[in-house]
């Protein structure tokens, strides 16, 4: 039986790693011919700016060809030289005739919170004070982002593709990758984002196909079936939501009525001690999720910093025979061991409580939700 089982685990992650060389040996994609709208919010990124993004978004604004771009990019009161890095990628897209808006503003966390409180976004916290929730400001950034796509649909200029891009180590051929997801049919696709590898970074919107967490936070991640079978098997992953670095999605919805929108969950929601992210909520929003499904592309790997981004390529260095094994039978242990009913249930019942109180409301995004509070503050965010 135990040798069996050794024999059985052996074979599995042969057939695994055989199957991840062939798939690291396929060349990428050529990039399609789409229009893509390039959206990205940034804060104290100079490092990244200057290493690697500016060069990145330069390579991929010449291999799309400048007249089927635009970029949009808002940072706000970085303390680093953000906007300095941010002056030199608008003389670069200048120079390449490139349409754009790089709005840099002065505007601080320390001038948001030292705001009079407004109606919106603002709640009284445990700690007694009336403080301004992180996701609806984050929301309110990357929304700006996108109203140039709304201002130049009304004069007839139109996207295919809305192209969501972090502060990540990036190439030409892993956008390429992306935009092919799944043959290009999708609601969303997304790259998969390291910070500290092996473990995957935004944890806060990625949810698998049944609406759950990750069991662990290295591969194979995932509890679900579907979710897992298509991450082993090197495939378009399909997930509930997921925001990982790079994002696409089709333009078309948030240029319709009403337009597809970042969005917090409402303040009186907040109040039971809940909070989703702007990045997952926006796939609970968007019809096009259901008719197409939001994917995670797990040939499509980026990092914060180029020491995570060489530590997942290629995917042959990344998983390890070892590493599989190991893997493998850590993620049935945690299923097997693990529930997610209960966590799910403590936010089901908060959320059922709030429909009672609100009978006007509804959150169709409830698979976002954790037991969390999150408020802005002077140097970043906190928990409360
Ligand atoms: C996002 O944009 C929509 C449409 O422009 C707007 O109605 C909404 O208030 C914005 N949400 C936030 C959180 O800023
Ligand atoms: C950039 O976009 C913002 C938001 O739509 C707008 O207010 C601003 O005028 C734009 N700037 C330029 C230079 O087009």
């Amino acid at each position: 039986m135990g040798l069996g089982l050794v024999i059985w685990t052996m074979l599995q992650v042969l057939s695994i790693h055989h199957h991840i060389a062939l798939v690291d040996a396929r060349p990428p994609p050529p990039l399609p011919s789409d229009r893509i709208f390039i959206a990205s919010t940034h804060w104290n990124n100079e490092r990244i700016l200057r290493s690697h993004w500016n060069d990145a978004v330069v390579d991929l604004v010449k291999a799309l060809g400048s007249e089927n771009v635009f970029v949009s990019v808002l940072e706000s009161g970085s303390w680093d030289d953000s906007k300095g890095a941010l002056r030199e990628l608008d003389t670069r897209l200048d120079r390449l005739g490139v349409r754009r808006n790089i709005t840099l503003s002065d505007t601080t966390h320390q001038d948001e919170i030292s705001a009079p409180p407004g109606r919106d976004g603002w709640i009284k916290t445990p700690r007694g004070q009336t403080e301004l929730r992180r996701i609806p400001y984050l929301a309110r950034l990357r929304n700006w982002t996108l109203q140039p796509l709304e201002d130049l649909a009304r004069e007839g200029i139109t996207f295919d593709k809305v192209l969501f891009l972090n502060d990540v180590v990036f190439t030409v051929d892993d956008v390429a990758t992306l935009l092919d997801t799944n043959d290009g049919v999708y609601g969303a696709a997304c790259s998969l984002d390291f910070s500290k590898p092996p473990l995957y970074y935004d944890t806060f919107a990625l949810r698998d196909s049944h609406g759950d967490e990750h069991v662990m936070q290295t591969w194979p991640y995932f509890r679900s079936a579907s979710s897992r079978r298509a991450l082993i098997n090197m495939e378009p992953v399909p997930v509930r939501s997921c925001w990982n670095g790079m994002v696409v999605m089709p333009a078309a919805p948030f240029i319709s009525y009403p337009p597809l929108r970042f969005r917090a969950v409402p303040d009186s929601l907040s109040l039971s001690h809940l909070e989703g992210s702007e990045c997952c909520l926006i796939h609970a929003d968007n019809p096009l999720s259901q008719l197409h499904g939001v994917y995670l592309n797990p040939q499509v790997r980026v990092g914060y910093n180029s020491e995570a981004y060489a530590a997942v390529h290629p995917t042959r260095a990344w998983l390890s025979l070892q590493n599989l094994a190991v893997a493998l039978w850590e993620n049935r242990f945690l299923r097997w061991t693990t529930s997610s009913y209960f966590k799910m249930q403590v936010v089901r019942s908060r959320v059922m409580k709030w429909e009672k109180d609100h009978p006007q409301q509804q959150e169709s995004g409830d698979f976002c939700l954790i037991n969390e509070m999150q408020v802005l503050v002077a140097n970043g965010w906190a928990h409360v």
